[in-house]
Order: structure tokens, then sequence, then C-alpha cells
């Protein structure tokens, strides 16, 4: 299997980026991740990529021309795919344009439920049953595009918000692989 040159995006933490990286070191896992992006130069998730060798750009957002930094950096490193791992930015048409159907993003809640920000609060005044996280491709609109896969668990009494991103983290980290085989299977 010819596995497809991946870059992942992030903002902060990278804990979803680590790992991919520990899933696609796998022979049959579907993607080599060739790239990382952040917007942010303090992203923990950085060191990650110094850890594994792994080439990284820096992206700042408040550069006009960092639409086409991006572009010329996905097309050095030969991108196919691109998978969105805590980026807390909005992706331009322009870039969906240019990867249309190839761009994946993983969401802290029940999709269509809660998109946006502050997922826990909201679930929690709201008084959901449910938590969960969301794989689904990325579209022009705010977390929008078609679902691949959703992981979901009960919401205890006593969760807090604390608890509930550990539970849904800790989902996520099925997720991602999950949904990326899924994309992958027939190819
Ligand atoms: C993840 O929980 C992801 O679902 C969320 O950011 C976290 C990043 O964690 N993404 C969003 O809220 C996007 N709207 P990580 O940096 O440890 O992977």
């Amino acid at each position: 299997m010819v596995k497809k040159n991946t870059c992942v995006f992030i903002s902060g933490k990278g804990s979803n980026l680590k790992n991919l990286i520990l899933h696609s070191r796998d022979n049959n896992f579907p993607i080599r991740i060739s790239l990382v992006i952040s917007n942010n130069k303090k992203a923990n998730g950085i060191s990650y990529a110094k850890k594994y060798r792994i080439p990284y750009a820096f992206i700042n957002t408040k550069n006009p021309n960092y639409e086409n930094k991006i572009l010329l950096n996905l097309k050095k490193h030969k991108i196919k795919f691109i998978c969105l791992a805590g980026y807390m930015k909005i992706i331009s048409n322009y870039l969906i344009k240019n990867y249309q159907n190839k761009i994946i993003n993983i969401h802290p809640s029940l999709l269509p439920k809660f998109k946006g920000l502050n997922t826990f609060s909201r679930m929690l005044k709201n008084k959901e049953i449910k938590a969960g996280c969301t794989v689904h491709f990325v579209n022009e609109k705010l977390d929008g595009g078609s679902t691949i896969l959703r992981k979901s668990f009960f919401i205890n009494n006593n969760d807090d918000e604390i608890i509930l991103k550990k539970k849904t983290q800790k989902l996520e980290y099925k997720a991602l692989p999950e949904a990326i085989i899924k994309i992958f299977r027939y190819t």
C-alpha cells in the first residue's frame, strides 16, 4: 500500500498529532505524516514534530499572504491529504478548493450539535445526556462537512468540563485513526 503524504494542522497541545504519528508508523496505516503546520509558534505539538523528525512550518495567519505560504508548503511536501487536529482557525475556501474532499477535522462534540468553541460548557448547560467526538470532511461551513464517524459516551452527573474533555479526547485517539482507515479502505 502506498501511504498518502499527509499534513496535520495544529494550534496547541498536539496530542492527536502524537497519536497519529504513532499510528502512522504501522505499515498498514494508510497515511504518512509528512508535514506539520502550526499557526501558533508556541504550540506544544511542534515538539512531537521535532521528536519524530517530521518537517514543520509555522504560519503567521496575520500575514495577508499566509494562504499561499500554506499552499507552497503543501506542494513542496507533495501533500495529498490534510488532517486538522486542534487547529483553531477557519480554513479558507481557497485551501478547500485546492484540497476538495481531502481535508478532515476532529471536533469535540456530536455534530451537528455544538459547532464552534466551548463545546463542553455548552453541553453541561444544556443538560446533554451524551457527549463525544466527530470526524468530518471540511467544507466552507464551520464544522459543517459530511460526517465520517462519531463516537459517544454517556455523561455522568459529576462530569465537569475537565472530565468531559478527558473522556472525549480518549475517544478521539480512536476515532481519528479509525476515520482515516475508513476513508482509504478501498484504495
Ligand atoms: C481536540 O480535542 C479537538 O477535538 C479540538 O481541539 C483539541 C485538540 O487537542 N478541536 C476543536 O475544538 C476544533 N473545533 P490536541 O491538540 O491535544 O490534539
